[in-house]
Formats: structure tokens, sequence, C-alpha cells
């Protein structure tokens, strides 16, 4: 494996970080003003035209500069080289359900893996301009300044996020059962609708755990090296190590982490919300 150093490091980042703020006034200008909105497979899985020119506009930065690295992004695919240890991962707009409907609550999150790891990470929110960064070794900031997660260590005074995969129709796993169960044991459970601004809000304390299933890499690769240099902790449900390929993740300010994973490992799925369930 090849090392890396801090230099290397902090170029992605400022990489990631044009590309982001780029990607941000793409994804503003189209805001109130969408013409083409379609569904991409399942039923409530969209993607608009600024899904696109906002993925366009990130893969043009990198490949300006990083020509070598492989990327994987969420509307195009994996395209770039297969031989670098180098892979990114993009989310053009994370909470496209949300902008499609001009609630404001998305993002723009650019991560990069080596050797397969989150190593640097990009989280930018154009509605509030916030610019989350982390590298390893290098710190997690929120607009320059460094962020912490939450000192909060009971699950009963913590509040949680989490999320629905788009085939919650299609199976009983879908985290309903779930998310009752940690709605009653903690002081609420939120559904934001986009995955890495949970990721970063849980970095900088503004929440103090999230877990989700049926995630893919570019939702979570850059809140994950995020959170775990502003001290939190990510692993699977069952506290083994986290693997970004099986979509599901359990990330916490490390105080409740095994609260809130014993009680995820209790839960079975509701009856009543079976596949059948129309
Ligand atoms: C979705 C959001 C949402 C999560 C879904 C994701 P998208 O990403 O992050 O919060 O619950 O599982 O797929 O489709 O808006 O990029
Ligand atoms: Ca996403
Ligand atoms: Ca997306």
């Amino acid at each position: 494996m090849i090392e890396y150093s801090a230099e290397q490091l902090q170029r992605y980042l400022e990489v990631a970080t044009e590309a982001a703020l780029a990607a941000g006034v793409v994804l503003q200008s189209y805001w109130g003003k969408l013409e083409v909105i379609e569904e991409k497979g399942r039923p409530g899985d969209l993607v608009t035209e600024a899904d696109k020119a906002s993925e366009a506009e990130i893969l043009a930065v990198l490949r300006r500069h990083l020509p070598n690295h492989g990327i994987l992004a969420e509307e195009s695919g994996n395209i770039g080289t297969a031989d670098s240890p180098c892979l990114w991962t993009i989310d053009p707009l994370d909470g496209t359900t949300n902008y499609a409907h001009q609630y404001p609550f998305y993002a723009v999150s650019i991560g990069l893996l080596i050797d397969g790891v989150p190593q640097v990470g990009v989280i930018f929110d154009p509605s509030r301009q916030d610019l989350f960064r982390a590298a390893r070794g290098l710190g997690a900031t929120c607009n320059r300044r460094p962020i912490r997660v939450s000192t909060i260590s009971e699950l009963s005074r913590s509040l949680l996020v989490t999320g629905f995969a788009y085939d919650r129709r299609e199976t009983a796993d879908n985290n309903y059962a779930e998310f009752c169960h940690l709605t009653h044991l903690t002081q609420g459970v939120r559904r934001s609708g986009a995955a890495s601004i949970d990721l970063a809000y849980v970095a900088c304390g503004r929440l103090d755990g999230y877990w989700e299933k049926g995630l893919a890499p570019w939702d979570l690769a850059a809140g994950v090296i995020l959170l775990e240099e502003a001290g939190g902790r990510v692993t699977a449900y069952d506290q083994k190590p986290f693997d970004i390929w099986s979509g599901r993740i359990l990330a916490t300010n490390g105080r409740i982490h095994q609260s809130v994973s014993e009680e995820l490992m209790k839960v079975t799925p509701l009856s009543d919300f079976t596949p059948s369930a129309k």
C-alpha cells in the first residue's frame, strides 16, 4: 500500500473543495427552476437536470487536476482508470427528493477512497453555505473551523437521524422497525433526506448518531472520513469493521455507539410493513 503524505492529501482536499463549491453554484442556479425530473427505476428514486449538471462540473474539475484517478459517480457510474489506488466517489446532489420539492436540505458530497478506505471528504450544503472538509490526519472543519462530535453519552439524551432506502416498499428489512424502536428510547430520530449532511451533523455535534442501510459509497465516503476526523466512530450495526460496499452504517459520537448498536441488534422487521404492502 502506498503512503500518501499530508501535502498530497491536502492537495486532494483542495481539488475536492474546488469541485464541491463549483457544483454548489450549479445546484443553486437550478433551484426552483427544474424542468426535467425523472425516476431512475424504483418509485421515488429521482434524477433531475441539476444532478447531471452538478456531476458534469465535478468531473471536469477532477479530470483537469487528477486525470489518473478513478471515479465512481452516481449518475455516470465507474469512469476513469481502474489502475489507480485512488477512487473518487461523487454524489452530485445528495437529497434529490428534497431538492425537487424545494425543501432546502441537500448537499454535494465528494469522497476519496485510497485502497478502499475513505481518506478525503468534502460535503457542501449550498442552502446554509456550510462547507465540511476533512482528510486523514488533518482534522475536520466546518467553514474552516475545527469541528468535534457531541459529548452526549446516554441514549435517553441523544438526538439521532436515519433514512429509508428507495427499495423500502419491496422489502420488510426497510428500517421502519428500527426507526420506531429508537424513537422510543431517545429524544428523537430525524429523517433529513440527505445522508451526507446526516453524517456531517454527527461530526459537528448537531446530532449524536446516525444509522442507515441501502446506501452507496458516494453517500458515505466523505461523511465517514469527516466523522472519524471529528472524533466519532463508524462501524457496521454489530460494531464489526465498517465496509463501505455493504451499504450499512452505524456512525455516532462514540459515546453512545455501543448502546445504539445493542438496540439495533434487538430489532426484528415490523410485520405490518411486509413487501406485499402497497
Ligand atoms: C439519498 C439520501 C437519503 C437516503 C437515501 C439516499 P439521493 O440520496 O441520502 O437521505 O435516505 O438512501 O439514497 O438519492 O438523494 O442522492
Ligand atoms: Ca445520495
Ligand atoms: Ca444523489
